[in-house]
């Protein structure tokens, strides 16, 4: 198949330049390969980001999308539907959530959460409580609200008049949240695994600590697992893992495993503060997207796959320090489950880029995490042998950009 009428060149030619693409475009995939318009193959460690967490075209996921493209596609939400019930009924039976709300992305689940708790602390505390708490190098999606709230200036520079009442701490400092989280507090929003920021996993003493700081003083604490979320920490979501609950909850990326949904969890008495009228969105609780979430949760949320989470993690962190042992490329390896960060030894800082770019040419795809980091976020159930074949491809990537940074 031919896609020649339109390539890499057509970007620079019809798009807004807000994104700079590798130079081949993908035009096929299944499970964890991915096949460029040359016919070149990839391993995908990847995900999109952290996104196809069931791989490319999972078949299951594939055939309940096919099934409801034959029924029904939109509604509105001046009805509801079968999918978005049979996906909040799901949502709820397991999590800690008893209402949901869906929207179409991670800064849109954000942006719901982060309204909710102002008209939550305005209904029941009037309109002082209605500063939001966030940590610095957080990231939580694009809207100018959730921009605000993340703790990346660089993303907000020349977009003023922004939001107001936000306070940035430092993560995983327990002095800045006690210092910073008061009465005058509405909400406090953090990351369990900072994934933008460069993959740094919340200590559990930290997220207790902002637990104990929102429930002393009546603010409502937001878990943004828009990126950890859904299986990736090797539990449905993280907050399982660290054994701390939050007030809200927020999930995107592969709750749709490359289809776009976002969803908003909380309790009854929280949702109760968005009454008819206060929030919305129309393709929100979309029937397509409803029914390939309900699909998603129910494979990734059984043994199987959550377990393999952990033997895959151990897999990738061995594979690694082997590679670090003979090229010295890193100065840490972290993360948790499947999404692992790499930080460069000091005479490798800023190079994070090449790393994907060489990565690319012996046909793997891997992400960054800012200048520093090389980011690793693969399917939850990639085979051993693509994770043996792109560690393979990696070692060679790092032995290439190693020679060529240190001559
Ligand atoms: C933690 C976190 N929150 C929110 C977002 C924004 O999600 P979206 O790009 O779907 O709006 C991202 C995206 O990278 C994210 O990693």
């Amino acid at each position: 198949m031919s896609s020649a009428e339109v390539n890499r060149q057509t970007f620079d030619e019809v798009m807004v330049p807000n994104y700079s693409p590798a130079a081949f475009i993908p035009v096929s995939g299944e499970g964890s390969r991915l096949v460029d318009q040359d016919g070149k193959e990839y391993i995908d460690f990847a995900a999109g980001i952290a996104v196809t967490s069931l791989g490319h075209r999972h078949p299951e996921v594939t055939r309940a999308l096919h099934e409801q493209v034959d029924r029904l596609w939109h509604l509105s939400n001046t009805f509801t539907n079968e999918p978005a019930l049979r996906l909040a009924r799901r949502l709820t039976e397991t999590t800690f959530a008893e209402r949901v709300f869906f929207a179409n992305s991670g800064a849109e689940a954000n942006e719901a959460a982060l309204k909710l708790a102002r008209r939550w602390a305005h209904d029941h505390y009037g309109e002082t409580k209605r500063k939001i708490v966030s940590c610095k190098q957080s990231f939580h999606g694009r809207t100018l609200f959730t921009v605000s709230v993340g703790g990346q200036p660089k993303y907000t520079e020349g977009f003023a008049p922004l939001p107001g009442d936000l306070e940035h701490i430092a993560f995983n400092d327990l002095a800045a949240a006690e210092a910073a989280i008061d009465d005058s507090t509405c909400a406090v929003i953090v990351e369990p695994v900072q994934g933008e920021g460069g993959v740094l996993p919340a200590t559990p003493e930290y997220l207790k600590k902002l637990r104990e700081l929102c429930s002393r003083h009546n603010a409502l604490l937001i878990f943004d697992e828009v990126q950890i979320g859904v299986g990736r920490a090797g539990t449905l979501f993280a907050y399982m893992d660290y054994g701390v609950t939050p007030d809200i909850l927020t999930s995107a990326k592969a709750l749709g495993n490359g289809f776009p949904v976002g969803a908003m969890l909380t309790t009854k008495d929280i949702a109760a503060s968005f009454v008819v009228g206060t929030h919305g969105s129309t393709y929100g609780g979309n029937p397509l997207a409803c029914t390939v979430a309900d699909k998603v949760i129910e494979i990734v949320n059984t043994p199987e796959v959550l377990g393999g989470v952990k033997k895959r993690h151990e897999r990738i962190v061995e594979g690694l320090a082997r590679i670090n042992e003979t090229h010295r490329a890193f100065r840490d390896v972290r993360g948790k489950g499947l999404l692992i960060g790499a930080e460069l030894a000091a005479d490798l800082a800023g190079k994070a880029k090449d790393f994907v770019n060489v990565a690319a040419k012996h046909g793997l795809v891997i992400l960054v995490a800012g200048p520093n980091v090389v980011r690793f976020a693969p399917s939850l159930i990639i085979s051993e042998e693509d994770l043996a074949e792109g560690l393979k491809r990696f070692e060679a990537t790092v032995a290439e950009v190693v020679a060529a940074a240190r001559g």
